[in-house]
């Protein structure tokens, strides 16, 4: 069958990127999408079990810094469109280990840049190079105020100084050479698939098993909480109508200080349980703040709803509450995610608070 498109999705084996995959494989059957991922602790195929045996759909097993092994697949499969995942997602992880963020977020982005480039270099018409961001490279925000797509660059950790330092590789090679480069720059994404070192899905296994749930600082850094399935309706909008060379802000209008949040998950989940009222939040408990921790982001995405009609689609505690049943529902998900080289993390990350 002859495909219309033939994007590589790199990541897809990740949070974001499964539910980006799915969705593209399924509404689009004239389309070959080819899932390139490294399967590093975060990447798990079992997120795409339902879609692997679709005949649009291919993975390959690829390092995104491996430039020859790019080179091969951009001519096997004659790759028209990129949208780019593949990342070392986690902060804490960039505090304890910086330069596998460099690495990957970094130097696999010049590479895959670098790759798209050579092989579109006949015409860049009809391609597109798509990066998918982080609302962490504007920095840090008091209690006003919102990041805007002009707001100035100011990451403040590794793992955000290496998706600014991957933002800028990509507008660069989009003015210097005319690669038909476009960004968005989202805010925390909560939903089914997410890995259990971040917020959510980590407090609600700890909830289940009656575990410490480790707050850092205060706990009211505040957070701007998108569904994952609403992102990946907004990257398939920024794919298809998005303006090249622009960059899109996305974000769920919905800002929670930690602990608000943390006590809405454990009464919900005090429901759920049939535990009685307050039996969750008993587990809170303050530990030492993550360094550098950055207080507030909120993102201001009126761009994208006037120019694309996107809005966020699922009111808040509607979407926790089906989060929180898909992980009750996926335990042996959880666990099998959990294990190897996950607990030797857990036990370096959280030994000694
Ligand atoms: P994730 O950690 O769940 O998944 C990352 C995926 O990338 C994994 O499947 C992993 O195997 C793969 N990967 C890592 N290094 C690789 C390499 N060198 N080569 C090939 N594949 C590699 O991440 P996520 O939370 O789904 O985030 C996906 C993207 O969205 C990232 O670029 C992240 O910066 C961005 N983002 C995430 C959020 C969020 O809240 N999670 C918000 C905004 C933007
Ligand atoms: O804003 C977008 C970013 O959101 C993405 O770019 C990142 O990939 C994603 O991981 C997320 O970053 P955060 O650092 O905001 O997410 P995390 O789930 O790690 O933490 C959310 C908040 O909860 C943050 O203020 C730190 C706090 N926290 C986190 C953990 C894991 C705790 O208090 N205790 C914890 O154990």
């Amino acid at each position: 069958m002859g495909f219309t498109k033939r994007i590589v999705v790199t990541g897809g084996a990740g949070f974001i990127g499964s539910h980006v995959v799915r969705r593209l494989v399924n509404r689009f059957p004239d389309y070959q999408i080819i899932n390139v991922d490294a399967l590093t602790y975060a990447g798990n195929l079992e997120n795409l079990t339902d879609v692997e045996g679709k005949p649009n759909y291919r993975f390959e097993k690829l390092d995104i810094c491996d430039m020859e092994g790019l080179k091969q697949l951009f001519q096997q499969y004659e790759v028209s469109d990129v949208i780019h995942l593949a990342a070392e997602s986690h902060v804490d992880r960039s505090i304890l280990d910086p330069l596998a963020f460099i690495q990957t977020n970094v130097v696999g982005t010049a590479a895959l840049l670098n790759t798209a480039r050579e092989a579109w270099i006949d015409g860049f018409e009809g391609h597109r190079f798509y990066h998918v961001s982080t609302d962490e490279v504007y920095g840090s925000l008091g209690d006003e105020g919102f990041f805007t797509e002009e707001t100035p660059y100011d990451p403040k950790s590794p793992y955000s100084a290496s998706k600014a330092s991957s933002d800028h590789l990509v507008r660069a090679f989009g003015h210097t050479y005319g690669l038909p480069v476009v960004i968005s720059n989202c805010s925390n994404n909560y939903g089914p698939n997410q890995f259990p070192e971040k917020l959510l899905p980590l407090f609600i296994s700890n909830i289940v098993e009656r575990k410490a749930l480790p707050v850092y600082g205060k706990g009211e850094n505040v957070r701007d909480w998108l569904y994952v399935e609403d992102h990946a309706e907004a990257i398939d909008l920024i794919f298809h109508q998005g303006r090249l060379q622009e960059t899109y802000n996305i974000g769920g209008e919905n800002e929670w200080s930690n602990i608000d949040l943390i006590q809405l998950l454990c009464a919900t989940m005090d429901e759920k349980l049939e535990r009685s009222a307050g039996d969750s939040a008993q587990l809170i408990t303050y530990v030492t703040d993550r360094a550098g921790h950055d207080f507030r982001y909120a993102i201001d995405c009126s761009k994208l709803k006037d120019e694309l009609g996107w809005s966020p689609s699922r009111q808040f505690e509607q979407g926790l509450a089906e989060t929180i049943d898909w992980y009750l529902s996926n335990q042996e998900w959880v666990n099998r995610v959990r294990s190897g080289s996950y607990q030797d993390y857990y036990e370096q990350q959280y030994a000694g608070r």
